[in-house]
C-alpha cells in the first residue's frame, strides 16, 4: 500500500453527480479523475472550453466514466445558473459540489490595482458564493441532500504576505464552510473543506513560483516531511469527504500539508537546525543555570 494509490473501495461514488469547478486542470482534474474511477458522473467547468474538451476526452478514455463539460466563469451569476441548468438537463440531479476554481498570483499588495485585487477575490470568494447559492437553493427547493467541498489553503487562517487577495478570499470561503455547515445541516447539506499545502500544478507554480523562484524557494524544505503533495493523496481525501463514508463530518477543514503550516508557526521549531551533538552541551548549560 502506498499513498500514491487510490484509497476508497470501487463504486464508492456510484451514481453520484459531482460538479467540479476548475475541473479542467491541476487538482480539479485529479479529483475529477478519481471521482470518475469511483463511479461518479462529473461536470467540469472553467472559462477555457478547449482545455475542458481535452481534459474530458482524456479522462473519459482513461476511466471509462462520463464527463460533461460546461464553459462557465464562476464570477458571473448568470453563467453559474446556466451551468446548473445544463447539468440538471444532462444528469437530472447534482449530489456534490466541489468549489475548486481559483485565481492567484504573487505581488506586493501596493502594486495591485483595485481591479487586480477584485480579479482574485471574485473568482475565489464570489465564485464559491455563486456556485454554493445556486446549487444550494436547488437542493433546498428539491428537498434533496447535497455535499459541498471547498478547497481553501492553510493561509486561510494564518494569512499570508504577497498573496493578500487570495488570503482574504480563502478566509471568506472557510467562514462560509463553517457557517453553512450549521445553517444548512437541517436541509441535509454538508460542508467541508480541504487545506492543501504545496501540491505542484502548472496553474499555481507559474503564478506563485515564476522563473527561478522554484529553485530559490524549494517548497520541500518548508515541509517537515520534506516532500510536496501527490495529487492522488489529495484526490483520496476529497473522495472520502464527498462520499457517504464521511456522513458525520460537517464543518471540518482538513489540512493536508505534511505539517508545513505548523512548522512555520511553532515558536521554537527553528531548533530543528541544532545538530544532535550540540544537545549535550545545551542541556549542561541549562542545568548549570538552575541554581543561579
Ligand atoms: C500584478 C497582476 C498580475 C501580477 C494580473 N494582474 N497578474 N497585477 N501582478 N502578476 C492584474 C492585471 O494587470 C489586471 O489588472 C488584473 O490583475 C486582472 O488580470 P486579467 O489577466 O485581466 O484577469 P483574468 O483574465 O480574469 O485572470 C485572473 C488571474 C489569472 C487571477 C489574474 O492569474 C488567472 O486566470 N488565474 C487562474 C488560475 C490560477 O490563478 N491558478 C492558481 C491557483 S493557486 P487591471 O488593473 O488591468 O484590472 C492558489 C493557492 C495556492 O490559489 C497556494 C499554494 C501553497
Ligand atoms: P489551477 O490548475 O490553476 O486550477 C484553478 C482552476 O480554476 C483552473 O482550472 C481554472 O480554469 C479555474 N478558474 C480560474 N478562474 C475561473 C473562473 N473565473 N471561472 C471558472 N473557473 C476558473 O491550480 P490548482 O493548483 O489546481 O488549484 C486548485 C485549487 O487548489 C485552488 O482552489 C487553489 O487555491 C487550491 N490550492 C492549490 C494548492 C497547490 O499547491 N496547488 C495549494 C493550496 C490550495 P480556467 O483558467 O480555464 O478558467
Amino acid at each position: 500500500m502506498k499513498y500514491t494509490e487510490p484509497m476508497l473501495r470501487d463504486g464508492a461514488l456510484k451514481d453520484k453527480v459531482a460538479v467540479v469547478t476548475g475541473g479542467g486542470s491541476g487538482l480539479g482534474k485529479a479529483m475529477t479523475k478519481y471521482f470518475l474511477e469511483l463511479g461518479a458522473k462529473v461536470v467540469i467547468t472553467s472559462r477555457n472550453l478547449e482545455k475542458l474538451k481535452t481534459t474530458a476526452r482524456e479522462l473519459e478514455e482513461e476511466t471509462g466514466g462520463e464527463v460533461f463539460l460546461v464553459s462557465c466563469d464562476v464570477r458571473n451569476w448568470d453563467e453559474v445558473e446556466a451551468m446548473k441548468q445544463a447539468t440538471l438537463e444532462r444528469f437530472g440531479k447534482i449530489d456534490i459540489l466541489v468549489n475548486n476554481a481559483a485565481g492567484n498570483f504573487i505581488a506586493p499588495t501596493e502594486r495591485l490595482t483595485h481591479t487586480a485585487f477584485d480579479a482574485v477575490l471574485d473568482i475565489v470568494l464570489k465564485g464559491t458564493k455563486n456556485c454554493t447559492l445556486s446549487i444550494g437553493k436547488h437542493w433546498i427547493e428539491q428537498k434533496s441532500a447535497g455535499t459541498v467541498l471547498n478547497i481553501v489553503t492553510t493561509y486561510s487562517w494564518t494569512g499570508s504576505a504577497y498573496v493578500v487577495p487570495s488570503a482574504c478570499a480563502k478566509a471568506g470561503v472557510l467562514a462560509m464552510t463553517r457557517s453553512l455547515a450549521v445553517e444548512w445541516a437541517k436541509y441535509g447539506i454538508r460542508f467541508n473543506a480541504i487545506a492543501p499545502g504545496p501540491f505542484p500544478t502548472k496553474g499555481a507554480w507559474d503564478r506563485l513560483l515564476p522563473g527561478d523562484l522554484q529553485e530559490k524557494f524549494d517548497m520541500r524544505k518548508r515541509v517537515p516531511l520534506r516532500r510536496v503533495g501527490e495529487h492522488q493523496e489529495l484526490a483520496n481525501l476529497a473522495a472520502y469527504l464527498v462520499s457517504d463514508y464521511s456522513a458525520y463530518m460537517n464543518g471540518e477543514v482538513v489540512t493536508i500539508d505534511g505539517g508545513e503550516w505548523l512548522q512555520g508557526a511553532g515558536e521554537f521549531n527553528m531548533l530543528e537546525q541544532i545538530p544532535a551533538e550540540m544537545w549535550d552541551m545545551l542541556e549542561a548549560m541549562i542545568k548549570a543555570k538552575k541554581s543561579g
